[in-house]
């Protein structure tokens, strides 16, 4: 089975520093994060997308003071990190685009079958 290794598990605090790393698909490299929430991990395509900019003011810091949402630095919108969505801010209603990841041991990895899609730098 193919898997990407992101980064350690452990490395991950629920509501903590975001581990960066980066995607790509054909022609074109991404940007992306993954975060701890409530015990589970989730990653995302660090893309705003009121105006495309990274969420992050300083590489990984994505969360609001209080650790339950994530927070673009460029406007202040707020997404749920369990789903992605933009529930205050001006696009509110709309979704960061989630890259699918599972712990496996010890490590955070990309799923096998994104890898098509989102191939190693
Ligand atoms: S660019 Fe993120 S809220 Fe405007």
């Amino acid at each position: 089975m193919l898997i990407r290794r992101v980064c350690r598990r452990d490395q991950l605090a629920d509501g903590g520093r975001a581990v960066t790393f980066s995607v790509s698909r054909p022609g074109r490299a991404l940007p992306a994060f993954v975060v701890a929430y409530d015990e589970s991990v989730h990653a995302y395509v660090n893309v705003c997308p009121h105006r495309g900019t990274p969420l992050d003011w300083q590489p990984g810091e994505v969360f609001d003071e209080s650790g339950l949402y994530l927070i673009c630095a460029t406007h202040g919108a707020l997404f749920e990190p369990d789903s992605g969505r933009c529930i205050a801010g001006p696009c509110q209603g709309a979704h960061l685009q989630r890259i699918p990841v599972d712990v496996v041991g010890e490590h955070v990895v990309l799923q096998h079958d994104v890898l098509s899609d989102y191939a190693d730098q």
